[in-house]
């Protein structure tokens, strides 16, 4: 299976994609990433491994991802022949017509245990509300902020003493875990297997 990726930031969570692939505990193949921050390091770590690397033009908003930008980028992973598309810390929201050109094929991954914490910076707001567990959620991709049916989920706890460092650290350790294991998922769905 084809993927593409999204990201705006590190890329951990698309490295942890990689490294399922290379240990054989994922049967697929990242076609292209895509990032709307020309800087951001998820691209540098694709083009290391020899990924088609590409920028989203998001014609200067800081947030907002216009139906333009949408359509060329669905043009692109159309191109590339991506079957299945990841967002791994992409900090836009998706809407038509990208949503539309990939229906029921776009997963997220958000660092909280969904419906709480939709939205940014999940790990502070967990550590604000006192919550004593948190964790990671994988689902499919609707118009609305985070809110699409959940594929997996795995629950991480939250100990005294964390900072917004610590806590976003151990959920990040559950969300390398859980990116793979729910693409598989949908993957073994999307096959009738
Ligand atoms: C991840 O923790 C991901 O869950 C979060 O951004 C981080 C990206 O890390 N995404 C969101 O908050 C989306 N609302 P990465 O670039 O190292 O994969």
């Amino acid at each position: 299976m084809v993927l593409g990726v999204l990201g705006s930031g590190s890329g951990s969570n698309m490295q942890a994609i990689l490294d399922a692939i290379d240990a054989g505990t994922l049967d697929a193949r990242i076609g292209i990433v895509l990032s709307d921050q020309p800087g951001a390091f998820i691209l540098t770590r694709a083009r290391q491994c020899g990924i088609e690397t590409g920028v989203i033009d998001c014609r200067g908003f800081r947030t907002k991802f216009p139906d333009e930008a949408q359509a060329e980028i669905a043009a692109r992973l159309q191109a590339a022949k991506v079957e299945l598309v990841c967002l791994a810390g992409f900090m836009r929201l998706v809407k038509r017509p990208l949503l539309d050109a990939f229906p029921d094929r776009i997963l997220n991954i958000h660092p909280a245990l969904l419906p709480a914490f939709p939205g940014l910076e999940s790990w502070k707001q967990a550590l604000a509300a006192g919550v004593a567990e948190t964790g990671c959620t994988v689902h499919f991709v609707d118009a609305g902020m985070d809110t699409g049916p959940i594929i997996l989920q795995e629950r991480v706890p939250v100990l005294p003493g964390d900072t917004p460092e610590s806590l976003h650290a151990r959920i990040q350790v559950a969300e390398h875990r859980l990116y793979p294991a729910a693409i598989t998922r949908v993957q073994m769905h999307l096959q009738g297997t």
